[in-house]
C-alpha cells in the first residue's frame, strides 16, 4: 500500500544530521497552510483531531466548509523516531477522488470541494452549534428505519462504484435526520477494478463484511441485527461483471451440465 509507513532515506539523513525539524504543523501552521492554499478564507476552529488527520471548520467567503488536513508524519509504533509518511498527499488525493466518485453517483457523502497537497475541503455537515453527531453518539428514535437508511446509503455508495473499507458508527454522521458516510481515505473502487478483479472484489467484500458487522454492533442495543455476509455478497455480486467470484459449487454444476 502506498500509505505504508516508509522511512524516507533522505529524511533519515536529515534527521541524523540535525537539518530537519521533525515537528507536525500546529494549529497555526495548518491554518496558514489552508489559507495559503486558497481552500478557505477563514479557519474557525478544530472539529476533530484524529490518528491520521485533523478536521477544521472553515469558511469560504462566508459559507461554512470542512477541511481535512492529513498529518505529515506518523509516529513509529516500533518506538524510536517519527517516520515520515511521504504519501499523506496521496491519502488526501485518494479520499478526494473517492468522495468525487461517490458524490457524482448520488451517494450521501459530503460534497468534495478542492484538494491541495495533504488538505481537502468538503461540505460542512453541521450547523452553528457544531458538526453533525456521529451515529455512535446518537440515540435513535426510529432505529429500524435508520438501519434501512444506513443500508441504503451503503448500497448507494457501492452503486456509485465505491466500497467504504472503514465502515462503523464512527464514520457515519447523522445530519438532517439521515445518515452520511464520511472518511473515505481507504475506500475501494469496485466499478473499474483496474487490478485483478478477483483480488479487488474479494478485498472489498471482506471490508464490507467487517464494516457491516461493526455497524451491526451499534444496532444490537436496539435489538436489531444485520446479516453482514449476505448483504456484502449482494452488493459485491452486482459488480462482478466477469463472474470471477463464482462459487466453486456453481462451477462444478456447470461442468456437470457440460459433460
Ligand atoms: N464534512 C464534515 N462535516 C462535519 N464534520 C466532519 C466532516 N468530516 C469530518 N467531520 C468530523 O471530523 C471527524 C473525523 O473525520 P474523519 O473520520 O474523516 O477523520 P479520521 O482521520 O478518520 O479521524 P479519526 O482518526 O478520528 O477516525 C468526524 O467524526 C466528524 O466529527
Ligand atoms: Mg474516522
Amino acid at each position: 500500500m502506498p500509505n505504508d509507513p516508509t522511512l524516507d532515506a533522505s529524511v533519515q539523513w536529515r534527521i541524523d544530521h540535525g537539518t530537519i525539524d521533525l515537528r507536525e504543523r500546529g494549529y497555526r501552521g495548518t491554518a496558514e497552510a489552508i489559507l495559503d492554499a486558497g481552500l478557505a478564507t477563514e479557519v474557525r476552529r478544530l472539529i476533530s483531531a484524529g490518528k491520521e488527520a485533523d478536521v477544521y471548520l472553515c469558511e469560504y467567503k462566508g459559507a461554512p466548509l470542512a477541511v481535512k488536513a492529513y498529518r505529515l508524519y506518523r509516529t513509529s509504533h516500533r518506538g524510536g523516531r517519527p517516520i515520515k509518511v511521504d504519501t499523506m498527499s496521496w491519502l488526501a488525493a485518494h479520499e478526494f477522488e473517492m468522495l468525487r466518485q461517490a458524490w457524482k453517483g448520488g451517494a450521501p457523502v459530503p460534497t468534495p470541494a478542492r484538494r491541495v497537497e495533504n488538505l481537502l475541503s468538503m461540505r460542512y455537515l453541521g450547523d452553528a452549534d457544531g458538526p453533525a453527531p456521529r451515529l455512535h453518539d446518537t440515540r435513535l428514535d426510529a432505529p429500524k428505519d435508520f438501519l434501512e437508511a444506513v443500508l441504503d446509503a451503503i448500497g448507494s455508495l457501492a452503486r456509485s462504484g465505491v466500497v467504504h473499507s472503514d465502515l462503523s458508527a464512527f464514520n457515519i454522521l447523522v445530519y438532517e435526520g439521515r445518515p452520511w458516510l464520511i472518511d473515505l481515505s481507504d475506500a475501494i473502487r469496485v466499478d473499474r477494478t483496474g487490478a485483478v478483479p478477483w483480488v479487488r472484489l474479494t478485498q472489498a467484500r471482506d471490508a464490507l463484511v467487517n464494516g457491516l458487522q461493526a455497524v451491526g454492533a451499534y444496532f444490537r442495543k436496539y435489538g436489531l441485527s444485520i446479516d453482514a455476509a449476505t448483504q456484502a455478497d449482494a452488493i459485491i455480486v452486482a459488480h462482478d461483471r466477469f463472474h470471477v467470484l463464482r462459487k466453486p459449487e456453481a462451477d462444478s454444476q456447470e461442468c456437470g451440465r457440460l459433460r
